[in-house]
């Protein structure tokens, strides 16, 4: 069996943090959330893994390599454009062959892995096994309706939505999936959705099974799913103290300090990650916060947060909470006058003040 991991798209709905890098390279408790993806591929026994990429590719590559670094192999393919995800299974076609395979959103988090659902598939062998899972907004999904147990209609993002089950991002298929993308046509926003593929399927008396999530399962395409995945996946957290923390300050709950970083009069409250060669002063982090590498946090509050690589946080009067700060962000209090809100963000940021 082999995995396709996709990694193209866009993002837009995490601008600005996308216009400079890949969704599927920021990190969620300081590793990126395709890493999680390829190891919970990994752990379901399959090291033969195709990574379709779009406008992104130098920088997935550079960061995932030739995959010897997780224990398999990654094979890359280049979609165009983002023209849908079953269009991405049609650029995929030459690698994957007639062979079974799983396909995974690079956004996608499954907390506790799909190597059970892997192993059923294989067992079974239905020609197709999907996911699903209940959401309170199934609008903005892929939404499945069920008759009993059996799958009978599928609909991408409906207006009006028939059940509350999303399509999660995870997929098994045989190779007859191949002739029903070729079966189907763009869809209202010109793409080849995987959900009319799977529609095909069925309509063509195909078994098309399914499963229902219960463990925790994000799609982290929006910042509030991007911060509860950081959330989750810190609830888990060890503690792992590689840095350096003075007599004044206090440690509270699992935190994990990185090998450089320095903690000078504050007080860490986990669960909480702090990268490599940070320096936090005189200041508060809070549970659920993940600051990356070579961060400076000085007087200031911050929890439920993101703040990726090499960011300076100052003089901060309010906590910052709920944020997702991109790499080399400065925000400081400033001393100039006349006494103002001064900026510079990039294009759609958002930016919300006292
Ligand atoms: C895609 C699929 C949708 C599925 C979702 C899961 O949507 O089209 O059917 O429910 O992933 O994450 P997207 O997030 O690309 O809009």
């Amino acid at each position: 069996m082999k995995g396709l991991i996709l990694s193209g798209g866009k993002g837009t709905r995490l601008r600005p943090i996308t216009h400079t890098g890949a969704k599927q390279l920021i990190p969620v408790a300081n590793k990126p959330i395709l890493y999680y993806v390829i190891e919970a591929v990994r752990d379901a026994g399959i090291d033969d893994i195709g990574i379709v990429v779009g406008d992104t590719e130098p920088e997935i590559r550079e960061a995932v390599g030739d995959g010897s670094s997780f224990g398999v192999r990654v094979t890359y393919i280049r979609q165009a454009e983002p023209l849908g995800l079953a269009h991405a299974v049609k650029v995929s076609r030459g690698f994957l062959g007639d062979e079974p395979f799983v396909m995974f959103l690079g956004d996608n988090l499954i907390l506790d892995g799909i190597k059970p659902l892997v192993d059923e598939f294989r067992r079974e062998g239905p020609h197709c096994e999907i996911l699903l899972a209940r959401v309170p907004r199934p609008q903005e999904f892929g939404v499945a309706e069920l008759d009993g147990d059996r799958v009978v209609r599928l609909v991408e993002k409906p207006k009006e939505p028939r059940s509350d089950l999303a399509l999660v991002g995870v997929y098994m298929f045989d190779a007859t999936v191949h002739e029903a993308i070729d079966a189907i046509r763009p869809s209202a926003r010109g793409e080849l959705e995987i959900t009319d593929a799977i529609q095909q399927l069925i309509d063509r008396g195909r078994v098309v099974k399914h499963h229902l999530v219960t463990g925790w399962w994000k799609d982290t395409g929006k910042l509030e799913d991007l911060l509860e995945a950081n959330r989750m996946v810190l609830t888990r957290a060890k503690r792992s103290m590689e840095g350096d923390v003075d007599a004044p300050s206090r440690v509270e709950g699992e935190v994990i300090l990185g090998k450089g970083s320095v903690v000078r009069d504050s007080i860490l409250r986990g669960p909480l990650v702090i990268g490599a060669r940070c320096t936090i002063e005189h200041s508060y982090i809070g549970p659920f916060t993940a600051i990356h590498d070579d961060g400076t946090i000085r007087n200031s509050e911050i929890e439920h947060s993101i703040v990726l690589a090499r960011c300076v946080i100052r003089d901060i009067p309010v906590r910052i909470e709920a944020s997702l700060i991109g790499k080399e962000v400065r925000i400081q209090r400033s001393q100039l006058k006349p006494t103002a809100y001064r900026f510079m963000v990039g294009d759609s940021s958002l930016v919300d003040v006292l």
